[in-house]
């Protein structure tokens, strides 16, 4: 296992939409590994692939709910809305209010290849939302409000 660099805004790479794996195998595994112990270093609560320079559709959520792996994630539906700060490791030292869904229902597989739906709430749902737009390019500082430094978090 290996802690990797996180790329940073700027890096193309962040910006491109990222394509489904085709083959979930021992290659993906080490890499959902790597991921976990590159989130769990820089103290986040999700990691997506597109964030250690991977364009592919997997992404890793650490929260209060449970750790979560997310391969070919599907989103099949969203109600409600939550609106707070959010922070990103590509975007260091900043933070940001977005609008989210307050819960989000979505369909991916596991590592060992299983689909499974789950059902998530507030900051698992606010969690997932801002992965998932890392798959299609999409950075919270493109939709946030009220952008500012870390230190003056409220
Ligand atoms: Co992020």
């Amino acid at each position: 296992m290996a802690v990797l660099p996180i790329l940073q805004e700027g890096n193309e790479i962040l910006r491109k939409k990222s394509v489904k794996v085709e083959k979930i195998d021992l290659n993906l595994s080490n890499l959902l590994d790597d991921m976990k112990e590159t989130l769990t270093a820089a103290k986040g609560a999700g990691l997506a692939a597109p964030q250690i320079g991977k364009n592919i559709r997997v992404f890793i959520v650490d929260v209060e709910d449970g750790y979560y792996e997310f391969i070919n994630p599907v989103i099949l539906g969203t109600s409600g809305s939550q609106y707070g700060a959010e922070g990103c490791l590509s975007v260091k030292g900043k933070w940001g209010d977005v609008k989210r869904p307050r819960k989000v229902t979505v369909e991916a597989y596991d590592r060992y290849g299983k689909k499974f739906k789950t059902v998530a709430k507030d900051f698992f749902a606010k969690a997932i939302m801002h992965e998932y737009d890392h798959l299609d390019g999409i950075l919270y500082i493109d939709k946030a409000d009220n952008i500012r430094d870390e230190v003056e978090k409220k």
